[in-house]
């Protein structure tokens, strides 16, 4: 049964064991957590804004996200902590971090089932801030949400990117991701 809420599915906190994934000696170790989005990470979230990252592949959202937070960044804060806010799905975000802020990832699913509905992109989504790519850091971020989607029961995910996304199929393909249709767009999923 897939579960149904997101309260039993807590990523590391800072200080808490990082992300080691065993990569060939060329490719550095790396250090790198999930987050749970909190009052505490907030600012460094905002700045990363105001340096001009945005976290929707699809729309330039940081003057929107900007504007909730000074409105209510608790209301802010718990929103993203419950439910996927474009699709009103349960789902959560978690925020990449080295120290510093690196990036966004966040998942989302219907309770009872592994499908989505047909305008959702996806269980899960990533961007890392720009400043901070190439460093394994999505790649990281996706074998520990991964961790995440087990927790609640899902057979497998589906993540979906475009043609062009090179990065992103790296990403997904070296977390065990299938292509599994090529319609608009490239469909895996990553059996849990
Ligand atoms: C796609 C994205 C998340 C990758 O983040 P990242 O932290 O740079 O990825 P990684 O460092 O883990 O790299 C993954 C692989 O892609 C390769 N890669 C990364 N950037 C690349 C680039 N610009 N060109 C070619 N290859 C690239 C890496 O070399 C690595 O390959 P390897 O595993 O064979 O060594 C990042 O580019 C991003 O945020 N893009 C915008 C949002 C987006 O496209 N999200 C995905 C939605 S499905």
């Amino acid at each position: 049964m897939v579960g149904q809420g997101a309260e039993d599915v807590t990523s590391g906190k800072e200080g808490e064991p990082y992300a080691r994934l065993d990569k060939p000696s060329s490719m550095p170790r790396i250090n790198l957590a999930l987050v749970k989005p909190s009052e505490d990470y907030l600012p460094a979230y905002v700045e990363a804004l105001k340096h001009g990252w945005s976290p929707s592949m699809h729309e330039d959202v940081r003057e929107d996200e900007l504007a909730r937070i000074r409105a209510d960044a608790r209301g802010f804060l718990a929103a993203v902590n419950a439910r996927d806010v474009r699709s009103g799905l349960p789902g959560f975000h978690r925020w990449m971090w080295d120290g510093e802020f690196a990036g966004a990832i966040k998942l989302r699913w219907r309770v009872g089932t592994a499908d989505l509905p047909p305008d959702v992109f996806g269980h899960i989504g990533y961007h890392v801030v720009p400043w901070k790519r190439r460093r394994g850091y999505a790649t990281a971020a996706l074998s520990l949400m991964l961790g995440e989607a087990r927790k609640l029961g899902l057979p497998y995910v589906e993540i979906i990117t475009d043609f062009c996304n090179v990065p992103s199929q790296r990403v997904i393909v070296a977390n065990g991701g299938v292509l599994f249709e090529e319609v608009d767009a490239l469909r895996f999923r990553i059996a849990l």
